[in-house]
């Protein structure tokens, strides 16, 4: 450990012996088992949730989950258990695992335990509150159903999330939860009054060090708190790490009454470290090995996010779906807790269709007319409606190619190719390897966009004149109708992609060249549309 981290800890211990009981209570360690560890104590019995510590400087965090018997507690170390032997003296911090919460934490990176990561200056203006707290009672709980604007056409068309509400990204890896989850901290920071609280769990390590230098670089960090527990940290880290994010977010909407999105990837990670920890309690595996107290556990969590008058926590939480299997418990369970599903397809992001969201597996409790209304429910019904009839159509279009389709099925598929790359979108935290500029689009530019799409007014430009672009109205000032799409060498010299490699490109290409063949049917609906 580097010297500035130890004395990180050292203040950190002597913070929490100022609340220690005035006698030291004391312990022996009787048994180590990886991460679970069973200590003695002849005089008090630490509580449920006491943190011990043992080891030179108490370095070795140990967390009471269960007491064995009147002399015995079973515990997990939150810290790496190297070098602990029976034996060893443990002392009783007489409390629970804290949090830092006050004006002092903005900007920082933080562990588990509340030490700073970031190599910056000693915290300070800050108090620490335990991590484990009720949910507010319901006659504190608002019940507005507002809508979270996002600036992300296709989120805001199609699956609204609401203010204070929880919307998970599901997918498999490498199809865009973490790029998502970043373009939405940069759009809300950047134009509303809000704080924003982003989570690692079990996640690679460098994505958090990437993470803190994007948003030093885009200037949000002022209006941001990071936590990180990553794969690399013991299980009950990995458990623990989420309850200090709730603790800090509770904090930021009960005292400072500001609106929080809270931000978390991946709650998967969540689910598993808490089977970890069940596993070497030694507690019985239910379905698929899962352990029998999931359920609590995650509504431990996720009900603590919540609307109350002084504020809201809204909540995107990145949700690892094993094996692309919906029925997965972990995944059933986690959908029981949203108020929005977003599914993020392979296929979609294969194709370059960022965000690669599937709006025909994604869903929102807000997309009702009571809500949103009655214009932006029917244009997103009309919209789910001619996307669904060109999924069924696709199998024909392969097996018999577009020229056997009816006139009007040929419509709906020309419309639904162009929504489906109208909702695409260029984000601001890809900026540096798209190439494009990020855009931000409001809800009404978005549906003003479909609607004319829907009404037939963007027949006669080529698909590509509505790829990755803001509103529909910048798109009509780049190409004029009946032009061939632009297939100069500046433009696909300006993409970091060559078009070859790019699927989308080849399919909006007019004309696709005879040595590169493109799927058939997107060759085909190329042939038929844009000539
Ligand atoms: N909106 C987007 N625009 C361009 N590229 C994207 C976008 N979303 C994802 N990608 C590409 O996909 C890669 C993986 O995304 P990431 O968010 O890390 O996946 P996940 O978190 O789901 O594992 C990114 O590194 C990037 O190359
Ligand atoms: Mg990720």
């Amino acid at each position: 450990m580097k010297p500035p981290e130890r004395a990180a800890r050292a203040r950190m211990l002597m913070n929490e012996a100022g609340n220690a009981p005035p006698l030291a209570n004391r312990g022996a360690i009787s048994a180590v088992r990886g991460s679970v560890v069973d200590v003695r104590f002849d005089e008090r019995l630490p509580p449920i949730y006491s943190v011990l510590r043992a080891g030179d400087e108490g370095r070795i965090v140990i967390e009471v989950l269960a007491q064995s018997d009147a002399h015995h507690v079973r515990g997990i170390a939150l810290t790496p258990t190297q070098g602990l032997a029976r034996g060893m003296v443990v002392e009783d911090t007489g409390g629970p695992l804290k949090a830092p919460v006050g004006k002092g934490i903005r900007s920082r990176m933080f562990d588990v335990f509340g030490n700073t990561i970031d190599r910056g200056a000693a915290l300070s203006d800050v108090e620490w509150r335990s991590v484990h707290r009720a949910p507010p009672p319901l006659s504190r709980r608002s019940t507005k159903s507002e809508i979270f604007e996002t600036g992300i056409k296709v989120i805001d068309v199609l699956v609204p999330l609401e203010r204070g509400g929880k919307a998970g990204l599901f997918g498999g890896a490498g199809v865009g939860k973490t790029v998502l989850l970043t373009e939405m901290i940069h759009n809300m920071i950047g134009h509303q009054e809000g704080v924003s609280i982003f989570c690692g769990i079990g996640e690679r390590c460098r994505e958090g060090e990437e993470l803190y230098r994007e948003m030093k670089e885009a200037g949000v960090l002022p209006n941001m708190v990071m936590l990180f527990g990553q794969m690399n940290e013991p299980p009950g880290s990995r458990f623990r790490v989420g309850h200090a994010a709730l603790t800090m977010a509770e904090y930021f909407r009960d005292d400072e009454h500001r609106d929080v999105l809270l931000l978390i990837d991946n709650i998967f990670r969540f689910i598993q470290a808490g089977s970890e920890v069940s596993g070497l309690m030694g507690q019985m595996p239910s379905r698929l090995g899962y352990q029998p107290t999931m359920g609590t556990e995650l509504s431990g969590l996720e009900e603590r996010i919540a609307n109350t008058d002084t504020g809201a926590i809204t909540s995107i939480q990145a949700v690892y779906v094993p094996a692309d299997d919906f029925t997965d418990p972990a995944a059933v369970h986690t959908f029981s807790h949203l108020s929005a599903s977003i599914v993020l397809s392979r296929k979609r992001s294969s194709e370059g269709l960022f965000p690669a969201i599937d709006p025909l597996q994604s869903n929102s409790r807000m997309a009702t007319p009571g809500i949103v209304g009655e214009r932006h429910y029917h244009l997103a019904q009309e919209i789910r409606r001619t996307l669904a009839q060109y999924a069924e159509l696709k199998d024909i279009i392969a097996m018999l190619g577009l020229e056997q389709l009816s006139p009007e099925d040929r419509n709906v598929v020309a419309r639904a190719r162009r929504l489906e790359r109208f909702l695409t979108q260029p984000f601001f935290t890809t900026e540096q390897f798209t190439g494009h500029s990020g855009k931000l689009v409001s809800l009404k530019d978005s549906l003003d966009g479909c609607e004319r799409i829907l009404r037939d007014e963007f027949k006669d430009y080529p698909e590509r004149a509505l790829y990755m672009f803001g509103t529909i109205d910048e798109a009509r000032g780049k190409s004029k109708p009946g032009e061939p799409a632009p297939k100069s060498k500046t433009e696909v010299g300006k993409d970091p992609k060559p078009a070859a490699e790019s699927p989308t490109e080849a399919a909006v290409e007019p004309h696709p060249k005879p040595g590169a063949p493109p799927e058939r049917e997107a060759a085909h609906a190329g042939a038929a549309h844009e000539s």
